[in-house]
């Protein structure tokens, strides 16, 4: 690290006139001289020194004009303060100190572009010679050629030059005539317990800092901590270093001075208190206003709570009229979402929303493939013509966002000939755009229930059942995890373009690993397919699923939903109808009419009885998802059958075998 020396002390201390005079008041004017000053808005502020593209914008300063490519700008209090006090008496001159404390915002537009930060500046003059707009914060030619003014800075750097030795892309540095800082430290606050938590500069966040500065000891401390967290009682950066005395002159501009090249980052100044006669003066912090990416260009008060509303208002109207000039309009906001580090461990693929967007022609209503509780889904193609079926989930907070992506992201790992293959994701606010393989001919249930002309033949059904139970066999038994998908249903069962059956939608799915027990946790599903011990003891398993799966097997064979309301009184709920039959010995009487004469009677029979054990109100008793499997392909089951099975594999025609089949609860 190489520092140049400023002129020595004495050229410093007497330096014209103009100091001479200034140094006369000071000895005799002591308290009117001594600088106070605290600004808790800029708004109507115009007597600060503001150099190039600084300017006072609304209620806060802003340091550059993102509309030119080079920019930079400096904003400084109008008067030097007196760095350098002099005795008369003896000649003897000391350091002043200072306190001061100040709220900033850095926002840029694309949060993987290069980072430029910020810094505070003390400069003797409002104008360093040589500094370059674009970049090293508006204020140095480069790091071999430092400043020959007294200078002093303390940045709030967002982006990493290893050239300069940058230890992150995210610190908070003192600088000395040069842009290489003599002293650096991740940006951060101690909390009362001592623990160091990291605070991200570059996200548009109301960052509060302090810096303190003794002219005696001539030692630095710098601390941040975002709005809403008190001041930290140890600093983030202490440093102390008798050469500082070199950078300081008689007199010092005091301000803020930042600069970007091509990518957009605003960084602002919010509020701003200073003091050379004790510790700066409290920021009244509450009314700030925020700065997000979606407002990036305008500043959004965050107390203005009706302009947020009409605001949030005019923003639908806006999207519901004009979405595409909306999106022609942002066309630059590429990334309009930043990205955050934890987003990218996430799976090989991000689409861009632009991408999705374009796919599905701009999310038309003609694209809609269907609507439900959990979000939308779009049929798009890419332009390679890959089809894709895009479905669109919301969450409320970040953080459910970022478990549900955990586990969603887990399972973009599953891969299967019988599972909708997921292709990838992309994120927009609290949006999840989830890409999944296009499925051209639908779901299962449409098949089966519409009473269509199209209504499938027994041949077909029978392998996408096995399809299906290959499929779940692999979610419960084929992979490093247990997955428990939690919502098998007939419309949650898609056909690909050679109409096998394909399980879809992990919306609601679970990871455990094997062997665990599963926690409780909230019932979902959808009625009529829940087993009935969720409704006591709550916690997902395979045989929950099983019994789901169950209930597609009557559904399939008997054509009929699991519970249908446009029937007799005992035929609603379609288990308790099959069992009925069953236990009369006259299960068959339950296969669907419209395909009466195609199969084979011995198998329906086989398939209904299979789906009675599912639904075995005990769910220890329910047969595995790999003797499913097995009795559906006509194999001997892998290893020793439960009771239930056996009995079905017997064929089980004395009547005692409806005993353990109690009616199930009705479903809740
Ligand atoms: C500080 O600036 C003044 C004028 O702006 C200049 O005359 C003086 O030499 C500078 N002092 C130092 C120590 O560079
Ligand atoms: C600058 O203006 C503010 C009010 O806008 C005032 O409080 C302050 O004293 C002024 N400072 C100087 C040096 O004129
Ligand atoms: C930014 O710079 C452009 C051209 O240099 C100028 O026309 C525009 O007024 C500036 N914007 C602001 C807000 O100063
Ligand atoms: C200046 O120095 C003299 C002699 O050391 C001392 O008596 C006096 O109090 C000092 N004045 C100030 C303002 O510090
Ligand atoms: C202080 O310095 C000035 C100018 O160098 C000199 O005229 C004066 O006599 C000195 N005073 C003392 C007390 O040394
Ligand atoms: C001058 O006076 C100040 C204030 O009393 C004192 O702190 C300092 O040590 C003195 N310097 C010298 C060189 O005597
Ligand atoms: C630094 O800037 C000076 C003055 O503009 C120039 O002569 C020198 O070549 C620059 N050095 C580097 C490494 O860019
Ligand atoms: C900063 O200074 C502290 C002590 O003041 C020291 O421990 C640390 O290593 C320094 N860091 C750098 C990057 O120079
Ligand atoms: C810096 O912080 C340390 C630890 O809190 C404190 O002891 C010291 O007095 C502080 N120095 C300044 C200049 O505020
Ligand atoms: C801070 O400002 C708000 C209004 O802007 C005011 O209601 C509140 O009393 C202020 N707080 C303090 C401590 O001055
Ligand atoms: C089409 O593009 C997508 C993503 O851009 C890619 O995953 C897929 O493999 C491509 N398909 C073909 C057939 O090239
Ligand atoms: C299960 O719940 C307990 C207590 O509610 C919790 O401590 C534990 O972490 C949970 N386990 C899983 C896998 O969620």
């Amino acid at each position: 690290m190489s520092h140049s020396k400023t002129p020595a002390a004495g050229e410093t201390l007497f330096s014209g006139t103009a100091f001479l005079i200034l140094l006369h008041l000071f000895l005799f004017l002591t308290p009117a001289l001594s600088l106070d000053f605290l600004f808790n808005s800029f708004a109507g502020v115009t007597n600060l020194t503001l150099i190039k593209d600084a300017r006072v914008d609304a209620s806060v300063i802003r340091m550059n004009n993102d509309s030119n490519q080079y920019s930079y700008g400096r904003a400084f209090y109008p008067v030097k303060i007196p760095m350098l006090k002099t005795n008369t008496s003896n000649n003897s001159s000391s350091i002043s100190s200072f306190s001061t404390s100040f709220v900033f915002s850095i926002l840029p537009q694309i949060s993987t572009s290069p980072g430029f930060g910020l810094a505070f500046v003390l400069s003797n003059t409002t104008d360093p010679p040589g500094a370059i707009a674009s970049q090293y914060f508006g204020l140095f030619t480069n790091a071999t050629s430092p400043s020959v003014f007294p200078l002093v800075a303390v940045e709030f750097d967002t982006g990493r030059n290893p050239e300069f030795n940058d230890i992150d892309d995210n610190h908070i540095g003192i600088d000395l005539n040069n842009i290489e800082s003599i002293n650096a430290t991740t940006a951060g606050y101690f909390n009362s317990s001592g623990a160091f938590v990291p605070v991200r500069m570059r996200t548009g966040q109301n960052i509060h800092a302090w810096i303190d500065f003794d002219g005696e000891n001539l030692e630095f401390n710098v601390t941040v901590a975002p709005i809403g967290v008190s001041r930290p009682t140890k600093p983030t950066l202490r440093y102390q270093n008798p050469a500082i005395a070199d950078y300081v002159s008689s007199n010092m501009y005091v301000g803020f001075s930042a600069s970007k090249t091509n990518w957009i980052e605003a960084q602002r100044v919010l509020a701003w208190s200073f003091s050379d006669s004790g510790p700066a003066r409290e920021l009244n912090t509450t009314n700030l206003p925020v700065f997000e990416l979606e407002s990036s260009s305008s500043s959004l008060s965050n107390g203005a709570i009706a302009g947020i509303v009409i605001g949030s208002f005019i923003f639908v109207l806006i999207c519901a009229s004009g979405f595409y000039l909306w999106w022609r309009m942002n066309k630059a906001n590429e990334e309009e979402d930043e990205i955050e580090d934890w987003e990218l461990e996430y799976w090989p693929h991000r689409f861009s929303y632009e991408e999705l967007s374009y796919a599905t022609g701009e999310f038309r209503k003609e694209m809609l493939l269907g609507s439900g509780g959990f979000g939308r889904v779009y049929k798009g193609t890419l332009p390679n013509n890959t089809e894709i079926a895009v479905k669109c989930v919301n969450h409320d907070s970040k953080q459910g966002l970022r478990e549900f992506m955990a586990e969603i992201s887990s399972m973009g790992r599953l891969q299967h000939k019988n599972l909708v293959q997921m292709r990838g994701w992309c994120r927009k606010g609290n949006e999840l755009l989830l890409v999944y393989d296009y499925m051209p001919n639908g779901s299962l249930n449409k098949w089966v229930f519409d009473k269509s002309d199209k209504v499938l033949g027994w041949e077909q059904r029978r392998r996408i059942l096995v399809d299906v139970a290959e499929g779940l066999n692999y979610l419960h038994h084929g992979w490093d995890q247990v997955v428990i998908h939690r919502d098998i249903k007939s419309s949650n069962i898609l056909l690909d373009a050679d109409m096998r059956g394909r399980l879809g939608d992990f919306g609601l799915a679970k990871l455990y690993t094997h062997g665990e027990v599963p926690n409780t946790t909230r019932v979902v599903g959808t009625l009529g397919y829940l087993a009935p011990e969720l409704a006591t003891v709550a916690a997902p398993t395979s045989a929950t699923d099983v019994y789901s799966f169950g209930v597609v097997l009557l559904e399939v064979a008997c054509g009929r939903r699991p519970i249908e309301t446009s029937v007799a009184e005992e035929e609603v709920v379609l288990i308790d109808w099959v069992r009925e039959l069953y236990a009369k010995g006259c299960a068959r009487e339950a296969a669907d009419l419209r395909i009466r004469g195609e199969y084979d009677e011995g198998d329906v029979e086989m398939v209904l009885k299979l789906g009675l054990a599912c639904c075995h109100p005990d769910p220890q008793r329910r047969p595995t998802m790999k003797e499913v499997v097995a009795l559906l392909l006509g194999e001997d089951p892998p290893e020793a059958p439960g009771k239930v099975l056996s009995d079905l594999v017997r064929g089980g025609e004395d009547s005692d075998e409806a005993a353990p089949l109690q009616p199930s609860p009705p479903p809740v």
